[in-house]
């Protein structure tokens, strides 16, 4: 089959279309021919090999698995081992184990499929488990709930579109930050005040968060948590990190401020939730949430989707969708 293959380190340039064996299923997996794939901030980040630190799991030199794409939209054409036959033609939504959703077919564990109805558009349910998923799981961490005010920094991206509306669906206040041209949709979504990041200093807000969500920029931790209220919580989900240790170091501040603090730094590692995914889809279909999908892209254009995540603007979400 063809597939967008990054065998090498390096930018979205560097993906070209070759030839690979269709994957065959093992024990408790499927194959799924792909619809719709939804590209995320950790394909890049597993394109570049950045930071280095990654690159022991994922390999030393080049990706062990060259296909990007985990977040997917399918119909499973074939079972493995374990997995009833009768599952043949269902249409699911579900995150990969690791990539390979910028192929024709690829590989899923039975046990996270979610059923995607006819009312969900592929493309659409494809944008849900790892944006959707990071989502529920860092509102979960900083405990939002009804009445009170939640910060969003970085609300315009994949992550932060969902984290809007879905604190705002918790009856949450929600303030965000995003780029000015982005502040109308951002407001939108759910949110009662937005600011430009470029030109406001988030000092300059008054010190009354019980949550914080920091999905983007990587302000001082401290200067962070003195914009919570005494209780109050920051839920690290991403953000700059240094090349070679990423995130880590930023992690470890975290814990060591919390120590001895009721204010918490709280870091998100989401992981793939078959329930919440279900949850998801339910939402979507209910019109309670709306995916922000920016651009959805022929298979041909899979290289100009990558890019598009490469240059760290998207607004919402990328979808390619699958070949035909
Ligand atoms: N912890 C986890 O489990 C987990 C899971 C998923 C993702 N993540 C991480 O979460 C981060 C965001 O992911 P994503 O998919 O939302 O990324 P994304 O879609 O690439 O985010 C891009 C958006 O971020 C905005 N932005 C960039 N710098 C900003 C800043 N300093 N302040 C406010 N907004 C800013 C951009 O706005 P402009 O165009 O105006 O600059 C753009 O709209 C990434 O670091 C990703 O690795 C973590």
């Amino acid at each position: 089959m063809p597939a967008w293959l990054n065998d090498r380190y390096g930018s979205a340039t560097g993906t070209r279309q070759a030839t690979v064996s269709t994957p065959q299923p093992g024990r408790g997996e499927v194959l799924l021919r792909i619809r719709a794939t939804a590209l995320n901030a950790a394909d890049v980040r597993l394109m570049l090999g950045d930071p280095l630190l990654l690159r022991p799991m994922f390999g030393i030199r080049r990706p062990k698995q060259p296909i990007r794409g985990n977040d997917v939209a399918g119909t499973v054409v074939a079972v493995g081992e374990g997995v009833d036959a009768s599952r043949i033609g269902e249409e699911v939504v579900v995150e990969l184990s690791s990539g390979g959703g910028l192929a024709p077919y690829a590989i899923a564990r039975a046990d996270r499929l979610v059923a995607r109805p006819d009312a969900l558009a592929p493309e659409v349910a494809a944008t849900l488990p790892i944006s959707g998923g990071t989502a529920v799981q860092a509102l979960d961490a900083a405990g939002v709930s009804r009445g009170q005010r939640v910060l969003v920094i970085g609300a315009s991206g994949g992550v932060g579109t969902f984290v809007v509306q879905l604190a705002a669906l918790r009856g949450a206040e929600v303030w965000a930050t995003c780029g000015e041209p982005n502040r109308a949709l951002v407001e939108t979504l759910g949110a009662t005040r937005t600011f430009d990041y470029r030109t406001t200093d988030l000092a300059s807000l008054p010190a009354s968060f019980d949550a914080i969500i920091e999905i983007a920029g990587s302000r001082p931790l401290r200067r962070l948590t003195r914009l919570l209220t005494p209780t109050g919580v920051v839920a690290m989900v991403g953000g700059d990190g240094g090349r070679v240790l990423g995130p880590i170091p930023r992690i470890l501040r975290g814990l060591l401020l919390s120590i001895g603090s009721r204010r918490s730094i709280r870091m998100v590692a989401a992981v793939a939730k078959r329930d919440v995914n279900e949850q998801l889809v339910a939402l979507v279909l209910a019109g309670r949430i709306t995916p922000v999908i920016e651009r959805t892209l022929p298979w041909d254009a899979a290289v100009e989707g990558l890019a598009r995540l490469e240059s760290g603007h998207t607004v919402g979400k990328v979808v390619v969708l699958g070949c035909e």
